[in-house]
Protein backbone atom coordinates (compact mmCIF):
# COMPACT_ATOMS: atom_id res chain seq x y z
CA UNK A 1 0.00 0.00 0.00
CA UNK A 2 1.22 3.52 -1.14
CA UNK A 3 1.42 6.58 1.26
CA UNK A 4 -1.90 9.23 1.50
CA UNK A 5 0.03 12.79 1.18
CA UNK A 6 -2.37 16.26 1.24
CA UNK A 7 -1.12 19.02 0.14
CA UNK A 8 -2.33 22.35 2.19
CA UNK A 9 -2.48 25.50 0.00
CA UNK A 10 -2.94 23.08 -3.06
CA UNK A 11 -4.41 26.64 -5.18
CA UNK A 12 -0.90 28.73 -4.34
CA UNK A 13 2.09 28.81 -6.64
CA UNK A 14 3.99 26.36 -4.31
CA UNK A 15 1.31 23.89 -3.73
CA UNK A 16 0.73 23.23 -7.54
CA UNK A 17 3.91 23.08 -7.89
CA UNK A 18 3.88 20.06 -4.80
CA UNK A 19 1.52 18.44 -7.00
CA UNK A 20 3.01 18.55 -10.23
CA UNK A 21 6.60 17.45 -8.58
CA UNK A 22 4.79 14.57 -6.93
CA UNK A 23 3.29 13.68 -10.38
CA UNK A 24 7.18 14.15 -12.54
CA UNK A 25 8.52 11.99 -9.77
CA UNK A 26 5.83 9.55 -9.44
CA UNK A 27 6.05 9.79 -5.80
CA UNK A 28 4.72 6.67 -4.51
CA UNK A 29 1.54 7.62 -2.75
CA UNK A 30 -1.79 5.64 -3.35
CA UNK A 31 -3.83 9.16 -2.74
CA UNK A 32 -3.17 12.76 -3.05
CA UNK A 33 -5.75 15.34 -1.57
CA UNK A 34 -5.68 19.25 -2.19
CA UNK A 35 -6.72 20.76 0.17
CA UNK A 36 -7.33 24.63 0.84
CA UNK A 37 -9.05 27.31 2.49
CA UNK A 38 -13.23 27.33 2.73
CA UNK A 39 -13.34 29.79 -0.38
CA UNK A 40 -11.55 27.17 -2.70
CA UNK A 41 -13.79 24.36 -1.59
CA UNK A 42 -14.61 22.68 -5.29
CA UNK A 43 -11.84 24.39 -6.81
CA UNK A 44 -10.50 21.64 -9.54
CA UNK A 45 -6.60 21.81 -9.77
CA UNK A 46 -4.73 19.33 -11.65
CA UNK A 47 -1.95 16.40 -10.90
CA UNK A 48 -0.48 14.65 -13.23
CA UNK A 49 -3.32 13.23 -15.75
CA UNK A 50 -5.63 13.90 -13.27
CA UNK A 51 -7.67 16.58 -12.01
CA UNK A 52 -8.61 17.05 -8.31
CA UNK A 53 -11.29 18.98 -6.24
CA UNK A 54 -10.05 20.82 -3.22
CA UNK A 55 -11.01 20.26 0.00
CA UNK A 56 -11.34 22.82 2.98
CA UNK A 57 -9.01 22.79 5.61
CA UNK A 58 -10.85 23.43 8.27
CA UNK A 59 -13.53 19.80 7.66
CA UNK A 60 -10.77 17.75 6.49
CA UNK A 61 -9.60 14.93 8.75
CA UNK A 62 -6.35 13.48 8.68
CA UNK A 63 -6.34 10.53 10.63
CA UNK A 64 -4.98 8.30 7.54
CA UNK A 65 -2.85 10.88 6.26
CA UNK A 66 0.81 9.70 5.94
CA UNK A 67 2.45 13.05 4.81
CA UNK A 68 1.00 16.26 4.79
CA UNK A 69 2.86 19.25 2.65
CA UNK A 70 1.99 22.28 3.88
CA UNK A 71 2.33 25.97 2.25
CA UNK A 72 -0.69 27.54 3.31
CA UNK A 73 1.48 30.53 5.82
CA UNK A 74 2.69 30.96 9.14
CA UNK A 75 -0.82 31.82 10.56
CA UNK A 76 -2.77 28.53 9.18
CA UNK A 77 0.73 26.36 10.38
CA UNK A 78 0.97 27.60 13.64
CA UNK A 79 -2.65 26.23 14.30
CA UNK A 80 -3.34 23.43 12.19
CA UNK A 81 0.63 22.02 11.71
CA UNK A 82 -0.03 21.00 15.87
CA UNK A 83 -3.76 19.56 15.12
CA UNK A 84 -2.82 17.41 11.65
CA UNK A 85 0.69 16.18 13.27
CA UNK A 86 -1.52 15.17 16.66
CA UNK A 87 -3.23 13.01 13.55
CA UNK A 88 -0.16 11.04 13.44
CA UNK A 89 0.95 12.90 9.76
CA UNK A 90 4.29 14.08 9.55
CA UNK A 91 3.97 17.75 8.31
CA UNK A 92 6.67 19.62 6.34
CA UNK A 93 6.09 22.47 6.18
CA UNK A 94 7.04 26.02 3.84
CA UNK A 95 6.27 28.59 6.01
CA UNK A 96 8.41 30.28 8.45
CA UNK A 97 6.73 28.98 11.40
CA UNK A 98 8.71 26.48 12.88
CA UNK A 99 11.78 26.97 11.16
CA UNK A 100 13.60 28.10 14.38
CA UNK A 101 12.00 25.63 16.91
CA UNK A 102 14.92 23.70 18.39
CA UNK A 103 12.49 21.02 18.04
CA UNK A 104 11.97 21.31 14.37
CA UNK A 105 14.27 20.34 12.02
CA UNK A 106 15.19 22.27 9.29
CA UNK A 107 15.85 20.27 6.26
CA UNK A 108 18.10 20.90 2.96
CA UNK A 109 18.30 17.09 1.51
CA UNK A 110 21.72 17.75 0.16
CA UNK A 111 22.76 19.54 2.93
CA UNK A 112 21.61 17.75 6.18
CA UNK A 113 19.55 15.57 5.77
CA UNK A 114 20.71 12.98 8.48
CA UNK A 115 19.04 16.02 10.93
CA UNK A 116 15.49 14.58 9.64
CA UNK A 117 15.04 12.28 12.18
CA UNK A 118 14.68 14.83 15.02
CA UNK A 119 10.83 15.28 13.48
CA UNK A 120 9.97 12.57 15.76
CA UNK A 121 9.38 15.42 18.47
CA UNK A 122 6.80 17.37 17.55
CA UNK A 123 6.19 15.66 13.76
CA UNK A 124 6.94 18.50 11.69
CA UNK A 125 9.96 19.37 9.34
CA UNK A 126 10.41 22.56 8.23
CA UNK A 127 11.20 23.76 4.97
CA UNK A 128 13.66 26.91 4.52
CA UNK A 129 13.48 30.05 2.99
CA UNK A 130 13.82 29.97 -0.92
CA UNK A 131 16.77 31.94 -0.67
CA UNK A 132 18.46 30.22 1.72
CA UNK A 133 17.53 26.78 0.38
CA UNK A 134 19.39 27.36 -2.73
CA UNK A 135 22.46 29.06 -1.21
CA UNK A 136 23.65 26.44 0.93
CA UNK A 137 23.10 24.03 -1.79
CA UNK A 138 25.96 25.50 -3.28
CA UNK A 139 27.65 26.48 -0.17
CA UNK A 140 28.05 23.17 1.48
CA UNK A 141 30.08 21.20 -0.77
CA UNK A 142 32.77 24.38 -0.49
CA UNK A 143 32.41 24.60 3.01
CA UNK A 144 33.35 20.48 3.49
CA UNK A 145 36.42 21.21 1.40
CA UNK A 146 37.86 25.05 2.98
CA UNK A 147 35.27 25.71 5.85
CA UNK A 148 33.34 29.49 5.33
CA UNK A 149 34.39 31.98 7.32
CA UNK A 150 31.90 34.56 6.15
CA UNK A 151 29.65 35.09 3.45
CA UNK A 152 27.95 38.05 1.87
CA UNK A 153 25.21 37.68 -0.39
CA UNK A 154 22.79 40.34 -2.21
CA UNK A 155 19.73 38.32 -3.41
CA UNK A 156 17.58 39.39 -6.94
CA UNK A 157 14.23 38.03 -5.76
CA UNK A 158 11.60 36.86 -8.07
CA UNK A 159 7.90 38.34 -7.19
CA UNK A 160 6.52 34.40 -6.98
CA UNK A 161 8.29 34.06 -3.59
CA UNK A 162 5.61 36.49 -2.54
CA UNK A 163 2.82 33.91 -3.60
CA UNK A 164 0.06 34.53 -6.68
CA UNK A 165 -1.01 37.76 -5.45
CA UNK A 166 2.28 39.41 -6.19
CA UNK A 167 2.86 37.39 -9.68
CA UNK A 168 -0.66 39.02 -10.85
CA UNK A 169 0.79 42.39 -9.36
CA UNK A 170 4.02 42.41 -11.19
CA UNK A 171 1.68 41.84 -14.45
CA UNK A 172 -1.31 44.35 -14.12
CA UNK A 173 1.45 47.14 -12.81
CA UNK A 174 3.78 46.05 -16.58
CA UNK A 175 0.46 45.88 -18.54
CA UNK A 176 -0.53 49.29 -17.00
CA UNK A 177 3.12 50.60 -18.08
CA UNK A 178 1.74 50.02 -21.77
CA UNK A 179 -1.56 51.38 -21.43
CA UNK A 180 -0.53 54.49 -19.81
CA UNK A 181 -3.13 52.91 -17.05
CA UNK A 182 -3.06 53.65 -13.19
CA UNK A 183 -0.22 51.61 -11.48
CA UNK A 184 -1.66 50.14 -8.61
CA UNK A 185 0.18 48.61 -5.38
CA UNK A 186 -1.06 46.45 -3.10
CA UNK A 187 1.50 43.87 -2.43
CA UNK A 188 4.29 45.75 -2.72
CA UNK A 189 5.37 48.66 -0.65
CA UNK A 190 6.20 50.38 -4.21
CA UNK A 191 5.48 49.96 -7.98
CA UNK A 192 7.72 46.83 -8.67
CA UNK A 193 7.05 47.14 -12.21
CA UNK A 194 10.06 47.82 -14.39
CA UNK A 195 11.51 48.88 -10.95
CA UNK A 196 13.45 47.33 -7.69
CA UNK A 197 12.32 46.88 -4.06
CA UNK A 198 15.22 46.56 -1.42
CA UNK A 199 12.84 45.07 1.11
CA UNK A 200 11.14 41.83 1.80
CA UNK A 201 9.57 40.87 5.01
CA UNK A 202 9.65 43.29 7.61
CA UNK A 203 11.74 45.59 9.40
CA UNK A 204 14.05 44.96 12.17
CA UNK A 205 14.97 46.76 15.19
CA UNK A 206 18.76 46.74 13.99
CA UNK A 207 17.92 48.08 10.29
CA UNK A 208 17.60 44.07 8.42
CA UNK A 209 14.54 43.21 6.99
CA UNK A 210 13.00 39.77 8.45
CA UNK A 211 14.08 38.22 4.99
CA UNK A 212 17.92 38.89 5.29
CA UNK A 213 17.89 38.00 9.34
CA UNK A 214 16.22 34.79 7.85
CA UNK A 215 19.41 33.78 5.77
CA UNK A 216 21.51 34.77 8.71
CA UNK A 217 19.56 31.99 10.74
CA UNK A 218 18.61 29.67 8.78
CA UNK A 219 22.26 29.33 7.54
CA UNK A 220 23.19 28.50 10.76
CA UNK A 221 21.06 25.93 11.54
CA UNK A 222 21.30 23.70 8.52
CA UNK A 223 24.96 24.60 7.42
CA UNK A 224 27.28 25.01 10.64
CA UNK A 225 26.69 28.24 13.26
CA UNK A 226 30.19 29.28 13.10
CA UNK A 227 29.54 30.35 9.32
CA UNK A 228 29.02 34.99 9.42
CA UNK A 229 26.56 35.70 6.95
CA UNK A 230 25.04 39.60 5.97
CA UNK A 231 22.01 39.88 3.11
CA UNK A 232 20.98 42.38 1.39
CA UNK A 233 17.31 40.97 -0.27
CA UNK A 234 15.99 42.64 -3.15
CA UNK A 235 12.86 42.31 -4.81
CA UNK A 236 12.98 42.33 -8.92
CA UNK A 237 10.70 42.49 -11.79
CA UNK A 238 10.84 38.61 -11.94
CA UNK A 239 7.90 36.30 -12.21
CA UNK A 240 10.02 33.29 -11.46
CA UNK A 241 13.42 32.28 -10.09
CA UNK A 242 15.72 33.70 -7.37
CA UNK A 243 19.58 35.37 -8.31
CA UNK A 244 21.94 36.01 -5.47
CA UNK A 245 25.48 37.49 -5.84
CA UNK A 246 27.80 35.16 -3.50
CA UNK A 247 30.70 37.00 -2.01
CA UNK A 248 32.82 34.03 0.33
CA UNK A 249 35.71 34.30 2.82
CA UNK A 250 37.46 30.43 3.64
CA UNK A 251 39.61 29.51 6.25
CA UNK A 252 41.63 27.26 3.77
CA UNK A 253 43.07 27.76 -0.05
CA UNK A 254 40.41 26.97 -2.48
CA UNK A 255 41.01 27.85 -6.31
CA UNK A 256 38.44 28.76 -8.74
CA UNK A 257 39.12 24.86 -10.73
CA UNK A 258 38.65 23.73 -7.37
CA UNK A 259 35.45 25.04 -6.98
CA UNK A 260 34.24 24.02 -10.24
CA UNK A 261 35.17 20.49 -9.72
CA UNK A 262 33.44 20.45 -6.24
CA UNK A 263 30.11 22.07 -7.74
CA UNK A 264 30.22 20.18 -10.61
CA UNK A 265 30.05 16.99 -8.42
CA UNK A 266 27.83 18.34 -5.35
CA UNK A 267 24.35 17.27 -5.10
CA UNK A 268 22.07 19.60 -6.63
CA UNK A 269 24.38 21.86 -8.12
CA UNK A 270 24.69 22.74 -12.06
CA UNK A 271 27.89 24.79 -13.26
CA UNK A 272 27.43 26.67 -16.10
CA UNK A 273 30.61 29.38 -16.51
CA UNK A 274 31.59 30.28 -19.81
CA UNK A 275 33.63 33.43 -19.51
CA UNK A 276 31.69 34.86 -23.10
CA UNK A 277 28.25 36.14 -23.50
CA UNK A 278 25.34 34.05 -22.50
CA UNK A 279 27.67 31.84 -20.91
CA UNK A 280 25.82 32.54 -17.53
CA UNK A 281 22.42 31.17 -16.54
CA UNK A 282 19.75 33.52 -15.45
CA UNK A 283 16.42 33.38 -13.56
CA UNK A 284 14.45 32.91 -17.13
CA UNK A 285 16.07 29.50 -17.93
CA UNK A 286 16.22 28.05 -14.34
CA UNK A 287 12.29 28.55 -14.12
CA UNK A 288 10.75 24.82 -13.80
CA UNK A 289 14.15 23.50 -13.18
CA UNK A 290 15.48 21.68 -10.42
CA UNK A 291 19.27 22.93 -9.90
CA UNK A 292 21.08 25.06 -8.37
CA UNK A 293 22.79 26.47 -11.18
CA UNK A 294 26.27 28.40 -10.53
CA UNK A 295 27.89 30.80 -12.64
CA UNK A 296 30.49 33.51 -12.57
CA UNK A 297 32.69 31.50 -9.94
CA UNK A 298 36.04 34.20 -9.72
CA UNK A 299 39.16 34.62 -7.17
CA UNK A 300 38.20 37.50 -4.51
CA UNK A 301 41.44 39.12 -4.56
CA UNK A 302 40.42 41.71 -1.68
CA UNK A 303 40.35 38.98 1.04
CA UNK A 304 42.22 36.15 1.61
CA UNK A 305 40.75 33.31 0.22
CA UNK A 306 37.47 34.72 -1.32
CA UNK A 307 35.36 33.67 -4.06
CA UNK A 308 32.68 35.03 -5.76
CA UNK A 309 29.90 33.27 -7.60
CA UNK A 310 26.44 33.80 -9.37
CA UNK A 311 23.67 31.38 -8.10
CA UNK A 312 20.29 30.83 -9.35
CA UNK A 313 17.02 28.53 -8.75
CA UNK A 314 13.28 28.46 -9.32
CA UNK A 315 12.47 29.47 -6.03
CA UNK A 316 8.90 27.75 -6.15
CA UNK A 317 10.86 24.25 -6.87
CA UNK A 318 13.99 23.94 -5.03
CA UNK A 319 13.18 27.19 -3.03
CA UNK A 320 10.10 25.29 -2.15
CA UNK A 321 7.96 22.56 -3.35
CA UNK A 322 10.86 20.32 -4.76
CA UNK A 323 12.64 20.21 -1.63
CA UNK A 324 9.27 19.48 0.88
CA UNK A 325 9.03 16.02 -1.64
CA UNK A 326 12.69 15.51 -1.53
CA UNK A 327 12.15 15.78 2.67
CA UNK A 328 9.47 13.46 1.93
CA UNK A 329 11.37 11.29 -0.09
CA UNK A 330 14.00 10.79 2.57
CA UNK A 331 11.68 9.94 5.09
CA UNK A 332 10.43 7.07 3.00
CA UNK A 333 13.69 5.85 1.76
CA UNK A 334 15.11 5.52 5.27
CA UNK A 335 12.18 4.07 6.34
CA UNK A 336 11.62 6.51 9.06
CA UNK A 337 7.74 6.49 8.14
CA UNK A 338 5.13 4.05 7.21
CA UNK A 339 2.13 3.60 5.23
CA UNK A 340 -0.83 3.59 8.01
CA UNK A 341 -3.45 2.37 5.81
CA UNK A 342 -2.11 -1.80 4.89
CA UNK A 343 -3.70 -3.95 1.81
CA UNK A 344 -6.51 -5.56 2.54
N1 LIG B 1 6.73 31.22 -3.15
C1 LIG B 1 7.91 30.84 -2.71
O1 LIG B 1 8.94 30.95 -3.39
C2 LIG B 1 8.03 30.27 -1.36
C3 LIG B 1 9.23 29.71 -0.99
C4 LIG B 1 9.38 29.17 0.28
C5 LIG B 1 8.31 29.21 1.12
N2 LIG B 1 7.13 29.76 0.74
C6 LIG B 1 6.03 29.75 1.70
O2 LIG B 1 5.00 28.87 1.25
C7 LIG B 1 3.74 29.34 1.68
C8 LIG B 1 2.82 29.47 0.49
O3 LIG B 1 3.38 30.38 -0.45
P1 LIG B 1 2.71 30.60 -1.89
O4 LIG B 1 3.72 31.39 -2.62
O5 LIG B 1 2.24 29.31 -2.48
O6 LIG B 1 1.42 31.51 -1.52
P2 LIG B 1 0.08 31.73 -2.36
O7 LIG B 1 0.33 31.56 -3.81
O8 LIG B 1 -0.47 33.01 -1.88
O9 LIG B 1 -0.88 30.55 -1.87
C9 LIG B 1 -1.35 30.43 -0.55
C10 LIG B 1 -2.10 29.13 -0.38
O10 LIG B 1 -2.51 29.01 0.99
C11 LIG B 1 -3.91 28.74 1.02
N3 LIG B 1 -4.53 29.27 2.23
C12 LIG B 1 -4.54 30.57 2.63
N4 LIG B 1 -5.28 30.68 3.78
C13 LIG B 1 -5.72 29.45 4.07
C14 LIG B 1 -6.54 28.90 5.11
N5 LIG B 1 -7.03 29.67 6.08
N6 LIG B 1 -6.80 27.58 5.11
C15 LIG B 1 -6.30 26.78 4.12
N7 LIG B 1 -5.54 27.23 3.11
C16 LIG B 1 -5.25 28.54 3.09
C17 LIG B 1 -4.44 29.42 -0.21
O11 LIG B 1 -5.71 28.89 -0.50
P3 LIG B 1 -6.88 29.80 -1.18
O12 LIG B 1 -6.51 29.87 -2.65
O13 LIG B 1 -8.10 29.01 -0.90
O14 LIG B 1 -6.83 31.13 -0.49
C18 LIG B 1 -3.37 29.03 -1.22
O15 LIG B 1 -3.58 27.70 -1.64
C19 LIG B 1 4.02 30.65 2.42
O16 LIG B 1 4.15 30.37 3.79
C20 LIG B 1 5.33 31.09 1.85
O17 LIG B 1 6.04 31.93 2.74
C21 LIG B 1 6.96 30.28 -0.48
Amino acid sequence: MGFKVAVVGATGNVGREMLDILAERTFPADEVVAIASRKSQGVEVTFGEKTLKVKALEHYDFSDVDICLMSAGSAVSKEWSPKIAAQGAVVIDNSSCWRYDADVPLIVPEVNADAVVGFRKRGIIANPNCSTAQLVVALKPLHDKAKIKRVVVSTYQSVSGAGKDAMDELFEQTKAVFTLGEIETKKFPKRIAFNLIPHIDVFMEDGYTKEEWKMVAETKKILDPKIKLTATCVRVPVFIGHSEAVNVEFEQPITVDEAHEILRKAPGCLVIDKHEPGGYITPYECAGEDATYISRVREDATVENGLTFWCVSDNLRKGAALNAVQIAECLINRKLISAKRKAA
